[in-house]
């Protein structure tokens, strides 16, 4: 096993729970040759940037094949490299130049599913007796001809294809380009097993691991009861309670099953699912919190308006739910979800700032998206420029996810450093002169000299990232907390200024005009979506 892939860094603190990660969407990173789309030696050659930043882990997006029905989230062969993106040599480049750079690279898996161009699913729709028939979910339609029973798909429509080879149905909980897999199959667990020895013996230090709250279904196939008005959005929308077909209570066998193979290796691979649950669920993703994910995404953060009263009471019950041992992890963009400045800060660079420091000092590890650390905000697109099925699909109802996919801008030069002048990039480029990565570079008041002092103070102060998090008392519309034995975090999201009286101490950064080594004498000011890190003058005994 090659790269620098310890459980634990130089500090004896797990090096994924301490550090940053930081996400890549491959495909819009930097396209090095000319063909509109970014690519693995794309990725290479701004590792530079990484390690300036200060991450500590990127995840790629699906680099695997697939015929891109949903962009990489369709996988023909889980062990191989998309040819538009590179070659497995720029794989065990991108590991051993990253690891120069002490950055440790996390593989996308996607266990639910497979394209419907997977050998395995060609074979096991090719007839009843197909040796690969059971790796997937089969059913007979109903009597009347209908599905064989009322579950939808979350890409939306019926989550069951007939198939006029066999005359059965196949389940899709996406596209119907993605065939869901049958993990009460245990030669589909076997398959798994391989696929991730196969990377980790190739210096990966980890998985995301795509929708993994899904992946096992009702053996019976039962109908999902209908919503009723007590009911989420998603629920409503879709007229029913997914309880069949997601989080079902045998997915964590498959989960501790995977900590197992992972905590085999001399150096363990972390686990980081995207688990798309409420705050009472995402707790049990955990397990014990020693033997299933080490890192859940919250989506209840993330889904959460860019208020201080709704984001404190997602991380105080996250706080609260999850069992000891357990890490938290915050994001605010990822590749479907939109981009924070936007959806979060409506633009305002502000609160993009006030959402970055946010980020960074709450206890947990902050998963950035490429671009964040500029305070890149969504692109407006037209339908013509849609790449993503579900805005084909869905446009004007649902403009799809393409507007958080466009590419990084890198300078303000033709092709934005993203790709070649005059080659047209696969998505739009939105706006490079308002804000790219060299601009913001020599700049010192700029979102990207922010983010990377922020994660250089996360970096020296142990409080910020091991320290416990505790709410303080603060005037509504104000977001407060300590951090460990020192730390306090104050965060002004309101319109109007504020004073916030007992503190003392010394400020250490501000998302407004420099306010570092700034004395607070019995009370702290803040101007409207200003946000602040200090510490107090004596340490406060801690409860953990
Ligand atoms: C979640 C991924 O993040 C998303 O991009 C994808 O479309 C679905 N899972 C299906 O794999």
């Amino acid at each position: 096993m090659s790269g620098p892939v310890n459980e634990e860094d130089g500090r004896g603190e797990p090096w994924w729970a301490f550090g940053v990660l930081y996400q890549i969407y491959p495909r819009s990173f930097a396209d090095t040759n000319a063909d509109g789309m970014g690519d693995l030696p794309g990725i290479i050659e701004h590792l530079d940037h990484l390690e300036w930043l200060g991450v500590d882990g990127i995840w790629l997006s699906p680099v695997t094949r697939s015929p891109n029905a949903d962009w990489g989230y369709d996988v023909s062969d889980f062990c191989s490299v998309q040819p538009d993106l590179g070659t497995m040599d720029d794989v065990d480049t991108l590991i051993a130049e990253a690891g120069r750079r002490g950055i440790r690279v996390l593989m996308d898996l996607v266990p639910n599913h497979t394209s419907d161009q997977h050998p395995w699913f060609l074979d096991a729709r090719s007839s009843r007796d197909a040796a690969k028939r059971d790796w997937y979910v089969w059913a007979d339609p109903k009597p009347d001809g209908s599905a064989p029973n009322n579950w939808v798909s979350s890409f939306g429509g019926p989550a069951w294809t007939p198939d006029a080879t066999t005359g059965q149905s196949y389940l899709h909980n996406h596209l119907a380009e993605q065939p869901d897999l049958n993990w009460w199959n245990e030669e589909v667990r076997d398959a798994f097993d391989e696929i991730m020895r196969f990377w980790c013996d190739r210096g990966v230090a980890g998985f995301r691991i795509d929708v993994c709250n899904v992946i096992i279904k009702d053996a019976q196939l039962r109908d999902n009861p209908a919503a009723t008005e007590e009911d989420d959005f998603e629920a409503q929308m879709f007229g029913q309670r997914a309880v069949y077909n997601t989080n079902r209570p045998e997915v964590h066998e498959v989960i501790r099953r995977w900590r197992s193979l992972v905590d085999a290796f001399e150096d363990p691979a972390v686990l980081l699912g995207e688990t798309p649950v409420g705050v009472s669920e995402l707790a049990a993703y955990y397990g014990s919190g020693h033997d299933e994910l080490h890192l859940a995404f919250n989506f209840p953060f993330i889904s959460a308006p860019f208020e201080a009263g709704a984001l404190r009471a997602i991380v105080e019950q996250t706080e609260a739910a999850l069992p000891p041992g357990a890490w938290p992890v915050w994001t605010g963009s990822n590749h479907d979800m939109f981009r924070f400045p936007t959806r979060w800060a409506g633009d305002d660079p502000r609160k993009a700032r006030a959402a970055l420091l946010m980020l960074m000092a709450l206890r947990g590890t902050p998963v950035l998206y490429q671009g964040d650390e500029i305070g890149l905000g969504n692109t407006n697109l037209t339908h013509e420029d849609m790449r993503d099925p579900l805005g084909v699909r869905y446009w004007p109802y649902y403009e799809g996810r393409d507007a958080g996919r466009t590419p990084m801008p890198w300078s303000d030069a033709p092709g934005g450093g993203f790709t070649e002048p005059g080659v047209r990039p696969w998505l739009p480029l939105g706006d490079v002169h308002a804000c790219n990565v060299d601009g913001q570079r020599s700049d010192p008041a700029s979102v990207l000299t922010l983010t990377r002092a922020l994660i250089a103070l996360r970096r020296q102060e142990a409080d910020l990232r091991r320290g416990d998090y505790r709410s303080l008392d603060a005037p509504e519309g104000v977001w407060a907390w300590s951090r460990g034995r020192r730390h306090f975090v104050v965060i002004n999201m309101r319109d109007e200024p504020v004073a916030l009286p007992d503190l003392d101490g010394t400020l250490w950064i501000g998302t407004g005009p420099s306010r570092g080594g700034e004395p607070v004498e019995g009370s702290l000011e803040l101007g409207p979506w200003e946000g602040v890190i200090g510490a107090r003058a004596t340490s406060r005994s801690t409860a953990r």
